[in-house]
This record gives C-alpha cells, structure tokens and sequence, in this order.
C-alpha cells in the first residue's frame, strides 16, 4: 500500500513508520512525506530514507479551502492508498476530511474521548489523572472525534511535568502507530458509517 505522511514537526510517529515499512512490519511504503512547516525535521529524517518531500507552506494560501485542496491534491499525485497525520498541527476542512474519508489516520495524545486538541500532557496532569495515554483514530469532519483505532495508557507520576509526561506517551505512540498502520495496509481494519471495524468486528 502507498502511505503518504502529513506533519508539521519532529516526526518521530513518522520514523516508527519509516523503520516498520523497512523492517516488513507493515506492509506498505511511504511514497511521501508532506509538512506545512519547512523547518519540521521529519522533513530531514525523510530525506534521510531516501523518501520524496514537499513543503507546503499554509502562509502561502488565502484560506484554509485553498489550502486543503492543495494538500489533497500533492497527496493525490502520489495515489496514496492511507493518509496519516502525524503530529500535523492545522485542522482540516471538511471537504477534505470527506475526500479521503476511510483512509485517514491521525494519532492524538490523549485517551479519547478526553482531552480533546491542545495541552493534552498538561491537562492529564492538571486533573490530577492516574493514567494518560494515547489514542489511533479514523479521521472524521468533528475534531479528534472519529472513530478510536487503539489506545495506549500510561501512569501519571506526581512529578511528571508536561514533558515527562509526554515523552512516556510518546515512546507508546510508536508502538501503536505502526501497528494500526500495518493493520490498514493489510485490510483488517476499515471504517464504515463512521465506526471502525477490525477483521470486520466493530471496535
Ligand atoms: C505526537 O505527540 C502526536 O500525538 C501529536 O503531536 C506529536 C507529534 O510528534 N499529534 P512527532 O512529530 O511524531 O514526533
């Protein structure tokens, strides 16, 4: 399968992609990798794997339609079979959301339905929370609202800062990501109506 990978920053979700398609973990390749923000240094680690890149810069479109039909159009030009956002910081329209309805991943970092957008790791540490964790979805047109994949939990410890907190999470997104991932690539997973399915059970 051709996996095209959306980011914005480090793109360390990315590099567990780019080692698992190179490991045969997960049945696919990544055709491209695509950032809003020319200084990401997923861009590097693309370039790195030898794996096309393209920057497209929002500041450079009038509105968030124009620039989504950008994106979806360099996406489109590589015949991406799964879209995965990974740390990719802009919301998305709903024509967009719809056009690649079914293949579009993204991983949050929070267990969801909790803590939906910014701050997540603060927010975790704020109420106090004993676990956190991180949560696989299908993107649908309501933010971080679509259907929950996979879920990873961790312990809050009382002397986690934000950062601490984030690093622990982090290390479990790359554990999950590419699963879900190899999941697609081989046809177990799907969403239907809205609601995903695995080897056609509902999750
Ligand atoms: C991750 O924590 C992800 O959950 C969030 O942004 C971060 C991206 O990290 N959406 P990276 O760029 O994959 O290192």
């Amino acid at each position: 399968k051709n996996i095209v990978v959306v980011i914005s920053g480090n793109g360390s979700n990315l590099q567990a992609i780019i080692d698992q398609c190179a490991a045969g973990k997960i049945d696919g390749q990544v055709l491209a990798v695509i950032s809003n923000n020319a200084d990401a240094y997923g861009l590097v680690r693309a370039e790195q794997a030898d794996i096309s890149t393209v920057v497209l810069d929002h500041k450079a479109y009038s509105d968030r339609d124009e620039y989504d039909h950008a994106l979806a159009a360099t996406i489109d030009i590589f015949q991406a079979d799964l879209v995965v956002l990974a740390g990719f910081m802009r919301i998305l329209s709903t024509g967009f959301v719809e056009h690649f309805a079914g293949r579009l991943l993204n991983i949050h970092p929070s267990l969801l339905p909790k803590y939906k957008g910014l701050h997540t790791h603060q927010r975790a540490i704020d109420a106090n929370d004993e676990e956190h964790g991180c949560s696989v979805h299908f993107v649908t047109a309501e933010l971080d609202g679509g259907p929950v994949i996979l879920q990873a939990r961790v312990p809050v410890f009382e002397e986690d800062t934000a950062d601490t907190l984030a690093e622990r999470v982090q290390e479990q997104e790359r554990q999950i990501y590419p699963l879900v991932c190899n999941w697609f690539c081989t046809g177990r997973l799907k969403m239907e109506n809205d609601h995903a399915y695995l080897d056609n059970q509902l999750i």
